[in-house]
């Protein structure tokens, strides 16, 4: 079920030097920031050969990174996004396996595509998004 690691999320306190860190030391592609607004974050990617990074941080008033943030005053990871090739098919191999996911419907992601999320006690204390791979014909 599961395919290709899509992103690692790294929360960061600070979007321009962890920007100019990416792209003017690490020399990576470094995407214009995007705001999500309904998510509370604002992503910038940074795109690797093989996958990709997204560095979050907080938008708005109630964003759930503010929290992580007051814990992790420094940044930290803040999750990983697994492909999956059908969202509802992967909630429900979950579900039968008493693993429930955080959001009671898919939610469309920063890519546009449906995403849940796994509770970090079933996944190693590791926040888990799971993303529903574009669909190769559209
Ligand atoms: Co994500």
């Amino acid at each position: 079920m599961i395919g290709r690691l899509n992103h690692v999320a790294i929360a960061v306190p600070d979007l321009n030097q962890a920007i100019a860190t990416y792209r003017d030391v690490l020399g990576a592609r470094v995407e214009a920031p995007l705001d999500l607004v309904e998510h509370g974050v604002t992503v910038v990617f940074v795109r690797l050969p093989n996958t990709n990074v997204e560095l979050l941080h907080p938008l708005g008033e109630n964003s759930p990174l503010t929290r992580f943030l007051q814990r992790n005053p420094g940044g930290g990871m803040h999750h990983v996004c697994y492909e999956v090739p059908d969202i509802r098919a992967a909630i429900e191999q979950l579900r039968t396996h008493g693993l429930a996911v955080l959001d009671p419907e898919p939610k469309i992601g920063a890519h546009g595509q449906p995403v849940v999320f796994l509770h970090p006690k079933a996944m190693g204390g590791v926040l888990v998004e799971l993303e529903q791979q574009a669909s190769l014909d559209s």
